[in-house]
């Protein structure tokens, strides 16, 4: 059977408010909201209204102990104005690998598709149709107990909203590897999309940014040797012609849903990928021989984003974007799955339906 979500319309659209040609990113949200409540032990009360604000009670246990998990994605139109989503299962599975992670219920994958299918039905119009614009999607999902102390909530909300971004042309971006402080270790909570991830960013970006570097290049958490991610993008490394990057099995990086597509295109175009560790000494080596050729994060925000130059310690890598090809390769890829001109060969497309199966 499938779910029943409530619907309540807004009767007030403001769509006509935006200028799709003018979008600041993350700052401008849809008409509707899909929400769900955890209590008495199961999630319920599936519904969709009116994006608004809601309350929040001060001692909320999300704002204390930071119980609080959340996804990226994107719907998009392709050139003859048909929505989709890329791989939305593998964002349904990921939430819950960080619920599990975070000691938060998983939500039901069916549920959450469903309410995918029917929010992004309902708020079709407001899906940018320019080439690289779409739909931000943000599941997220919080504690909501009244209690003070550390444990696990037995109470939870999840949430999911959109809203429209205009096409991402990042320039290519500066990285600092650090040396001082970590994003994750071995054992933490790296690979779960949690808040706190995030918070514990701030600080050393803040510094990189000081010091002239868009962002940081995270290092591994015990001998500061091996490259991890960045930012909001999992990163790969083209030396002396091998395209590497991190693995994820030790649950210390983001199991990024470009990343592994842009494995799968990069091996669909002839190129092998090293999913392996690779340290900094490997990367200065490659640069002193002049094999140090690109490097370029994927993310579901910017697609990819190429890399002008990496810092290490005393050492500043600069690399020749001219030669740089092989993160244009994934970009077209994707940027052409969207736009409907590339055959979808492994099945990541999955149309908006039309008529969202909704029991009222
Ligand atoms: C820390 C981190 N790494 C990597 C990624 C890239 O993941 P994806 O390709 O699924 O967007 C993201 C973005 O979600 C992220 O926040």
């Amino acid at each position: 059977m499938k779910p029943a979500i409530k619907i309540t319309k807004t009767n007030q659209s403001r769509i006509n408010e935006v200028d799709f040609d003018n979008i600041p990113f993350g700052r401008v949200f849809s008409d509707h909201m899909f929400v769900a409540d955890y209590y008495d032990g199961q999630w319920q009360d599936y519904r969709i209204v009116p994006f608004a604000n809601f309350e929040i009670h001060p001692a909320s246990m999300v704002l204390h102990y930071g119980q609080s998990i959340f996804e990226g994605m994107k719907a998009s139109v392709s050139q003859s104005g048909k929505a989709m989503f890329l791989s939305p299962e593998l964002h349904a599975q990921r939430l819950n690998t960080s619920a599990e992670r975070m000691c938060m219920p998983t939500f039901p994958e069916e549920v959450f598709l469903e309410a995918l299918h029917a929010l992004v039905n309902l708020d079709q119009a407001w899906i940018p149709p320019q080439t690289g614009s779409a739909l931000y999607i943000r599941p997220l999902m919080f504690a909501t107990d009244e209690f003070i102390g550390v444990k696990p909530s037995h109470n939870y909300r999840m949430l999911i909203f959109t809203g429209p971004v205009g096409p991402y042309y990042p320039k290519p971006v500066s990285l600092l590897a650090e040396d001082k402080y970590i994003r994750a270790a071995v054992g933490g909570v790296g690979a779960a999309k949690t808040a706190g991830n995030y918070a514990a960013s701030l600080l050393p970006a803040r510094l990189a940014n000081e010091k002239g570097y868009d962002q940081v290049l995270w290092l591994d958490g015990k001998d500061f040797k091996y490259v991890q991610e960045v930012g909001t993008m999992n990163i790969f490394f083209v030396l002396n012609g091998k395209v590497i990057t991190p693995p994820t099995d030790e649950n210390t990086i983001l199991k990024g849903i470009t990343r592994k597509m842009a494995i799968q295109i990069l091996e669909d175009n002839g190129y092998q990928v090293e999913v392996r560790k690779l340290s900094m000494d490997e990367i200065v080596e490659a640069y002193n021989k002049g094999q140090f050729q690109e490097a370029f994060g994927t993310g579901t925000a910017a697609v990819v984003a190429k890399v002008s130059k990496v810092a290490y310690k005393d050492m500043v890598m600069e690399l020749d974007q001219n030669t740089a090809k092989i993160g244009q390769v994934i970009k077209d890829h994707i940027d052409g799955l969207r736009n409907g001109t590339v055959a979808d060969k492994w099945n990541w497309i999955v149309p908006v339906k039309e008529m969202a199966a909704v029991e009222l």
